[in-house]
């Protein structure tokens, strides 16, 4: 009887045991699984929605940021190597509108620039990083200006604007996309285009 007894005992410590390294397999297996989707989540990043712009043919250039922010692009305020931010005016509540605006010399052009949409070396593209949707930064070469190029620093990626903003190096995705400018009668820089191809970050 005592052996029944302890037979029974020991199979219900035994199946106690097994359900709890069951249970202790299933909680470390579901732990991996968690850490391995906030791997992923890291290297593979959600692609952002909202950037829409609503740049429109004819709208002027404002500078987006310092002194002049707010106020026309003069095209005699530029040099060849030349480079700032701007939005079209009263649009700047919207970052998909942000571009950066660089004058390099005509015949630094190549493809896959669209010629058609420079003026007097004027070229355009959107400021929004194609990885993450950092904001790019212009890097001049003053010796030679045919070496200068547009980065985004935050993974360094790094476009060619003389050759329709290609990427270079780093991890981003596509070209950064092109707008039509062009240098209006009174001297201010105004859009003559849409985008040529999708702003903002393009990892999926
Ligand atoms: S956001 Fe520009 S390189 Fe990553």
């Amino acid at each position: 009887m005592v052996d029944a007894m302890e037979g029974t005992k020991g199979e219900k410590t035994g199946i106690t045991r097994r359900r709890f390294t069951l249970g202790m397999l299933i909680a470390s297996g579901a732990g991996a699984l968690g850490s391995l989707f906030a791997l992923l989540k890291v290297l593979v990043p959600e692609k952002k929605a909202g950037y829409v712009t609503t740049i429109q043919p004819g709208d002027r250039l404002v500078y987006a940021k310092g002194g002049n922010m707010g106020t026309p692009l003069r095209a005699s305020s530029f040099n060849v190597g030349d480079a700032v931010l701007a939005f079209p005016a009263g649009k700047s509540s919207n970052p998909a509108n942000l571009v950066q605006v660089i004058r390099l010399k005509e015949t630094q052009f190549g493809p896959p620039t669209h010629l058609d949409l420079t003026d007097q070396g004027f070229v355009a593209y959107s400021a929004i990083c194609t990885h993450l949707g950092c904001t790019v930064s212009w890097v001049e070469n003053q010796q030679a200006h045919a070496a200068s190029f547009t980065e985004c620093f935050c993974h360094n990626t790094i476009f060619d604007p003389a050759r329709g903003a290609k990427v270079l190096s780093g991890p981003a995705p596509l070209p950064l996309a092109q707008i039509g400018i062009k240098v209006a009668e009174e001297g201010t820089l105004v859009f003559t285009s849409q985008f040529t191809g999708p702003i903002g970050p393009q990892v999926s």
